[in-house]
This record gives structure tokens, sequence and C-alpha cells, in this order.
């Protein structure tokens, strides 16, 4: 074998906080992940502003697995309390292993790095989600020890070409909208 090969094979993982040098390569590996015909509700929720918010949000919750130099895996996170509540929850928003280098713990390791550093933050309970036709993330997850997955139905309406340049071209960011409980309107922007 020769020895590139060798040493290919035996480079270390390393877990490690994301830098800002890092988002463009995080990026496009989410991008080869949450694609249209494989993930088509995670596809639509992935882009430049999700990383970059959650990155100047809660960086310390935001890492990347590097293998001899190379992004292959990221995972990226937040903590949300409730007022009036003592608990706080982590929440895991993404995380995604490169294809070629998945089954080989590379998840596990950035989702453990990820549960100690909620639980520093004082998190008592980690949530998480993905789409349901999900099957491998969902074994991956119940092997993480998440349990009592519960149905969430997501919404959507593709807006008529009219209504469209009616509203000023807000065209996707409606759709998102009108999932998460917005009314239909007519094209006069009454309610129906
Ligand atoms: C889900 C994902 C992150 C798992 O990463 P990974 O590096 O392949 O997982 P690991 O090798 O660390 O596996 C950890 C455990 O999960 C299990 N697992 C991983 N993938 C699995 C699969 N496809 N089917 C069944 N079990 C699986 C492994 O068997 C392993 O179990 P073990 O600890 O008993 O050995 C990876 O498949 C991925 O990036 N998927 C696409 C993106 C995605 O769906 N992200 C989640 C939603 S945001």
């Amino acid at each position: 074998m020769a020895l590139t090969k060798i040493w290919e094979k035996r480079a270390k993982v390393v877990i490690r906080g994301m830098r800002i040098d890092d988002l463009p390569e995080v990026f496009h590996l989410g991008e080869s992940l949450f694609t249209r015909d494989f993930l088509p509700l995670l596809y639509r929720t992935w882009d430049e502003y999700e990383v970059t918010s959650l990155f100047s949000n809660n960086s310390e919750l935001c890492l990347v697995a590097e293998r001899s130099g190379k992004i292959v895996g990221f995972a990226m996170g937040t903590t949300v309390e409730k007022a009036g509540s003592p608990w706080k929850y982590g929440y895991l928003v993404w995380l995604g292993v490169e294809k070629a280098y998945q089954n080989r713990g590379i998840g596990k390791k950035l989702y453990r790095e990820m549960e100690r550093r909620m639980l520093k933050l004082g998190a008592r309970m980690i949530i998480t989600d993905t789409d349901e036709s999900n099957e491998p993330a969902i074994s991956f997850f119940e092997k993480m020890g998440f349990s009592k997955a519960r149905g969430h139905l997501w919404l959507s309406k593709t807006l008529k070409r009219r209504q469209r340049e009616k509203k000023g071209g807000e065209g996707e960011g409606e759709v998102r909208g009108v999932g998460s409980g917005g009314s239909e309107k007519t094209e006069r922007g009454e309610e129906k």
C-alpha cells in the first residue's frame, strides 16, 4: 500500500470548535447532505443565513470534525430557555457527516462533544428533530439515547405567481411563514 494511502487511513479525526473560516466548507458539506431528493424539508431550511446566524449566536455549540485539514462533519446547536420554567433545553439543530466518512463513529464523536458542552451550559434535556423518513438519522439518534419521538406536521403552500408579484417577491420566506400558522389571503390581501 502506498505511504499516502496508509497515512490517509490512519489520519485522526479531531472534533473542535467551528471557526469563521470554516463556514463556507460547512455550508457546502451541508448542501451535499440535505439534498432536495433525500431530505426535501431540511434542504429548504439549510441556507447561508442558518449557518451564519447559528455561528454568530451560539459559537460554543458549533463544532466541526476535521481530518487531515478537511472538514468531514459538523454539528450546530443552541439552547432554549422558557420564561417561568427552571429548565434549559439544548437543541441540536444540525448534524452532518460527509457520506464517504459515515459509519466510522464521527457522528457519535460530534454528538458527545455537543452533549458535553450543552450540559456545561446547564441544559437538562436535549431535543432534536429530523424528517420522519430519515431512518439513518433516527437510528443514529436512538443509539445516542434519544426516545419519545413525536410527530410534527410541516405544512407548505405554493404561492401563485400573481400572489408573489403582488407581495413584491417575498417568495420562499412567505411559504415558511404560512407553514407555521399564517393565514391564507386573497390576491387583494383580504383574509379568506
Ligand atoms: C446521521 C449521521 C450524522 C450519523 O453519522 P455517522 O458518523 O455515520 O454515525 P456514527 O458512525 O457515529 O454512528 C453512531 C451509531 O449510530 C448508528 N448508525 C449510524 N448510521 C446508521 C444507519 N444508517 N443505520 C443504522 N444505524 C446507524 C451506528 O451503527 C452507530 O451505532 P454504535 O454506536 O452501536 O456503533 C449521518 O448519517 C449523516 O450525516 N446523515 C445525513 C445528514 C442527517 O440526516 N443529519 C441528521 C439530521 S440534521
